[in-house]
């Protein structure tokens, strides 16, 4: 639970700020979020006391604590018109605008922190990734999750080309329960089955351990690894990771 009651402000109340407060509501913060998404500010007020729906100025101008949800490229024509105080501080959720571009939208609050949280917040168990202010985000998103924290533009843009290898292993999980589902009796259950073991497996072992005490010469595990490497699994990561890190 965070150590102290804060008001905390949400402009653009979309698919991963409504992630955030779902998963903080419940800690005694009172959170204001922005009308605009009518469909996800609406459904959070019905669904938390604590959580309000007002426009974007009433957010600012009752809020400690601003947390930015929108598009980056958005962010400075919505910011512009929005008057910010000094004592404010801003956590921006924006990949793609660092924290010397954000603070030139919210001037003259301060930007304490950039925050990459990830859609599992909302259940809490989550990894997320800080740059700047640690103790701030710490009190708004754990014991609940876990923060990993960067010290550079560049370390955070480097987490942010790797987090992307989240949505290929999701496919990959997709594609075995695809799989699976037609050759078992409850399909269902097998596709919960996958993601129960690679979560499992992952939250408890280094990686490449877990590839080493997964090589059994012959075994299933090894041949299939070898398949896709063979097929160019691993130089194809590598690749759309520099392709990533460079914005080609
Ligand atoms: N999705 C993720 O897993 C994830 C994870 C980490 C960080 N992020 C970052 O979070 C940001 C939002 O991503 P998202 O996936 O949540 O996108 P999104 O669902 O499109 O959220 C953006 C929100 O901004 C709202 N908006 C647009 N104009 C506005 C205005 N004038 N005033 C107030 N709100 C306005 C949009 O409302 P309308 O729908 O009404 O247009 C929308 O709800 C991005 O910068 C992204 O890089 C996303």
């Amino acid at each position: 639970m965070g150590g102290t009651v804060k008001r905390i402000g949400v402009i653009g109340t979309g698919t991963i700020a409504s992630a955030v407060v779902r998963g903080i509501a419940a800690q005694r913060h009172r959170i204001l979020v922005s009308e605009r998404s009518a469909h996800n500010a609406h459904a959070l007020a019905e669904a938390f006391e604590d959580v309000t729906v007002a426009d974007n100025q009433s957010v600012v101008d009752k809020s400690d604590v601003v947390l930015l949800g929108l598009m980056a490229e958005a962010a400075p024509r919505i910011l512009e018109p929005l008057a910010f105080r000094t004592d404010q501080r801003v956590i921006s959720m924006m990949a793609g605008a660092t924290m010397t571009q954000v603070a030139a939208m919210v001037a003259p609050a301060q930007v304490a922190a950039i925050m990459v949280p990830f859609p599992g917040i909302a259940t809490g168990g989550s990894p997320v990734i800080v740059q700047g202010d640690i103790a701030l985000v710490q009190d708004i998103v754990t014991p609940a999750n876990t923060v990993y924290a960067v010290e550079t533009d560049a370390e955070l843009a480097a987490y942010l080309c790797a987090q992307a290898v989240l949505s290929p292993v999701a496919r990959l999980a997709e594609d075995a329960a695809g799989w699976l589902g037609p050759r078992v009796s409850n399909p269902d259950a097998g596709e919960t089955f996958l993601r129960h073991l690679l979560s499992s497996s992952l939250a408890n072992s280094r990686a490449g351990d877990l590839v080493e005490a997964l090589n059994t010469p012959g075994g299933y595990n090894q041949r299939l690894r070898m398949a896709l490497e063979q097929g160019g699994m691993h130089d194809t990561l590598r690749s759309g990771l520099d392709r990533l890190e460079t914005g080609e």
